[in-house]
């Protein structure tokens, strides 16, 4: 129900943001398809339900529905387990590897080694968009208004073997996600780089305190002049966040701790590392974390700073492997934690410099 209305605002909220970005250079034929399929409710089953259902551009590419942890799929009342993370500047993950330290890879815990892989699994996932199999997927867009230039792309027939198909249809998503209309480096950050804005005294305080005493850049590393600034290091880290028991992780009846890289190695000394989220676009993306238990940017840099201070807050959800190198009690004020803040919404695409 909630999917059909968000459905509706796709379009013309999708238009807004990309007038207003302006940037994005034209497509091509291939992300141009990407675009169609990432934005088609009828690929689920019932219809309903798109990628962009749950990675709104407007909402920096995440879930705009911010009241819950986690995301509805198209049955309703059916939730996945973690919080959706934005789309956009997703493709600066590079593969999944374990060479010198696990790195990289997409979902919280990297196990799709790219986004190819990555946009295999939500048609087919019961709790998003539930397709018995690859074969109704294929079908639906065997009937679409764009089969024709699917074909154009992947050659006459394309659509008829359904293997080759479906893995054609993950890589034209792809292709639009790494499309610069996903990271079209428009934010206040980028233009304060380029030279043509300046940050408040407060913002710059904030970026101060986060490659400093706060200590974030340890982890959400800026590109060091190699690669774009997208602040992650790409890496796996168990920074302690508590289990959350609020609606909907309410209904799982016996729940058990979210692993997050340790599951998917199978090897306990992984047990609670999580990726370094990059982050663009956060101020858009609330709620946080990989089970969406912290609701605003505050709240999260007040966690940072106060984690390891008795009572303040619940246990960890996973005790093993913690961080306290950088994280815990960094002994920022009121103050500072807000500067912290004020940087990272400096990070929002369509920014425009004021003449
Ligand atoms: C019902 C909501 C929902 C739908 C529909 C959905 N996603 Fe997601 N997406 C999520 C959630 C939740 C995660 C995180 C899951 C995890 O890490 O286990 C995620 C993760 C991702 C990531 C990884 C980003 C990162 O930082 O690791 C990408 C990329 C992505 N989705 C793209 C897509 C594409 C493409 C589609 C359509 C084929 C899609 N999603 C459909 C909810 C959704
Ligand atoms: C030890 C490494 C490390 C340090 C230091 C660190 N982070 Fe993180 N950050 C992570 C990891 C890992 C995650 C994902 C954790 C999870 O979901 O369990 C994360 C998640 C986040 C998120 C949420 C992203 C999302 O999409 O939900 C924000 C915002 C954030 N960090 C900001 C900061 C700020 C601000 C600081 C400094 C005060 C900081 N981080 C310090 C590793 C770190």
């Amino acid at each position: 129900m909630k999917r059909n209305n968000k459905i509706t605002l796709v379009g013309v909220t999708a238009c807004l943001i990309f007038s207003m970005v302006g940037t994005a250079n034209a497509l091509t034929a291939k992300e141009a398809l990407g675009k169609k399929l990432y934005f088609d409710e009828n690929l689920s089953e019932p219809n309903g339900q798109a990628c962009a259902s749950c990675h709104l551009p407007s909402a920096g590419f995440a879930d705009p529905d911010q009241n819950l942890p986690v995301s509805e799929g198209v049955i309703p009342g059916r939730f996945g387990g973690r919080n959706s993370p934005t789309a956009s500047y997703a493709v600066f993950f590079p593969e999944f590897t374990l060479k010198g330290g696990v790195r990289g890879g997409q979902f919280w815990d990297g196990r799709a080694a790219n986004l190819v892989e990555q946009a295999k699994g939500p048609f087919l996932n019961p709790v998003e968009m539930n397709n018995p199999d690859k074969a109704t997927v294929i079908s639906d867009v065997a009937a679409s208004t764009y089969a024709a230039e699917f074909e154009a792309v992947y050659g006459a027939g394309s659509l008829n073997n359904i293997e080759q198909a479906y893995d054609n249809v993950a890589d034209a998503i792809a292709s639009y996600e790494s499309s610069s209309e996903l990271s079209p480096f428009t934010s206040k950050y980028d233009e304060v780089k380029a030279g043509r804005a300046s940050f408040t005294a407060q913002e710059q305080t904030g970026f101060d305190l986060f490659t400093g005493r706060g200590k974030c850049a340890h982890c959400h590393g800026l590109g060091g002049g190699k690669r774009p600034d997208v602040f992650s290091d790409f890496s796996y880290h168990n920074i302690g966040i508590p289990g959350n028991t609020e609606y909907p992780y309410s209904l799982i009846e016996n729940p058990v701790a979210d692993l997050g890289l340790g599951g998917v190695l199978n090897n306990t000394k992984y047990n609670g590392q999580f990726k370094t989220s990059h982050l663009r676009n956060i101020s858009a993306t609330a709620p946080y974390m990989h089970n969406g238990i912290l609701k605003t940017l505050k709240e999260v840099v007040h966690f940072y700073n106060t984690r390891d201070v008795p009572g303040a807050w619940p246990a960890p959800e996973v005790t093993e492997n913690i961080n306290s190198n950088f994280v815990g009690d960094l002994g920022l004020s009121d103050a500072e934690e807000d500067a912290i803040v004020s940087f990272m919404e400096t990070l929002t695409d369509g920014y425009v410099v004021a003449p």
